[in-house]
């Protein structure tokens, strides 16, 4: 009796084994993958039930990496690959995440990466126009604000640019506002809500106070605070490293967040909102700027702009347009000087 039903429930999990995979359909390749960022990331997208092939590929040390992760019981497979051709990586990708590139040292700003990390966006951008044009592009390579415009022109010279499935991941800067209200208000994290546009770097961070859920009546010295924190975030984290580098752990987190999100919006899901810093033109005066989007089976479904702001808000969006402008400017004069 007892052998019988040892044996019952082992075919039963057989079966289930065996029928599972059929769930597993999207490929999503991860171009950085030993890195800092690289590494947690591509740990958190082994173990989604919704991703049937992780592609990682980077300069060097992939073969180690992709071989520890296979090793983890999930049914999501793992293959690698490095040098500059990204076509095996890229071709039949759906989601791609790059999180390559130099990070922050003590001082530096995330604009003073931009000659080392404008090469590897640009690189991979042509890859994609070559190779996977279709796939959903997340870049988290700094500098955001000026990177994301160089993927489009990449692939807006290229005839493939579908601005409705390109995203900067600005998803961490929700992540932390979402963590510090929740301090400040005493709520779990997880039940806290709030928008943030504008861009990934200093003013151009907009944390939407104003619009958090459930309400945060934070006011005076105590909000200003807050959004100099929101602002400072990164560079807090690249104080305490003190030289190794910037945040790895939050950001693969919020990286994941966005990637997870788009994978639901792919298979169908409705109502699926995540902010990021997209090519839009909801700002008149900048060709790029973050803000909450519904996500669908294309990528973006709808913009939802900026939504109703407080006066503070709104001048926080005016004192933006500056710095956001001069760093399209600079993707978009790097594509240029490589013609
Ligand atoms: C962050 O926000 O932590 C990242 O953009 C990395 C950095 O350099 O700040």
């Amino acid at each position: 009796m007892f052998r019988k039903s040892i044996c019952t429930s082992f075919l039963f999990r057989k079966s289930f084994l065996r029928t599972t995979p059929q769930n597993f359909k999207h490929n999503v390749a991860i171009i950085g993958a030993s890195g800092g960022i690289g590494q947690p990331l591509s740990l958190l997208l082994k173990l989604n039930p919704n991703i049937g092939e992780l592609r990682l590929h980077d300069l060097k040390d992939i073969p180690g990496v992709a071989a520890d992760l296979s090793h983890i019981e999930t049914a999501v497979s793992v293959s690698h690959a490095d040098g500059r051709d990204y076509g095996s990586t890229l071709k039949g990708a759906d989601i791609i995440v790059v999180p390559a590139g130099m990070p922050r040292k003590p001082g530096m700003k995330r604009e003073d990466l931009f000659n080392t990390n404008a090469q590897v966006v640009y690189d991979v951008a042509k890859g994609m126009a070559e190779h996977s044009p279709d796939a959903i592009l997340i870049i988290i390579t700094n500098p955001i604000n000026a990177v994301v415009p160089i993927a489009c022109e990449v692939l807006k010279d290229a005839g493939k640019l579908n601005p409705r499935k390109i995203f900067g991941c600005s998803t961490l800067d929700s992540v932390r506002t979402n963590t510090f209200v929740a301090g400040i208000i005493g709520a779990d994290p997880k039940t806290v809500n709030i928008p943030v546009i504008g861009g990934h770097s200093g003013i151009t961070i907009i944390p939407l106070i104003s619009r958090s859920t459930p309400p945060a009546c934070i006011e005076g010295e105590q909000l200003s605070k807050l959004i100099t924190r929101v602002q400072d975030a990164g560079t807090e984290v690249v104080k305490a490293k003190a030289g190794k580098g910037s945040a790895t752990l939050s950001m693969a987190y919020a990286a994941s967040r966005l990637t997870f999100s788009m994978l639901r919006a792919l298979d169908g899901e409705a109502n699926i909102v995540e902010s990021a810093y997209v090519l839009s033109d909801v700002v008149p005066e900048v060709k790029y700027f973050a803000t909450p989007l519904v996500l669908g089976k294309c990528g973006i479904e709808k913009n939802l702009g900026l939504g109703k702001l407080s006066d503070a808000e709104q001048k926080m969006v005016c004192e933006a347009l500056e710095p956001l402008k001069k760093e399209i400017a600079k993707g978009e004069k790097f594509v240029q000087d490589q013609k």
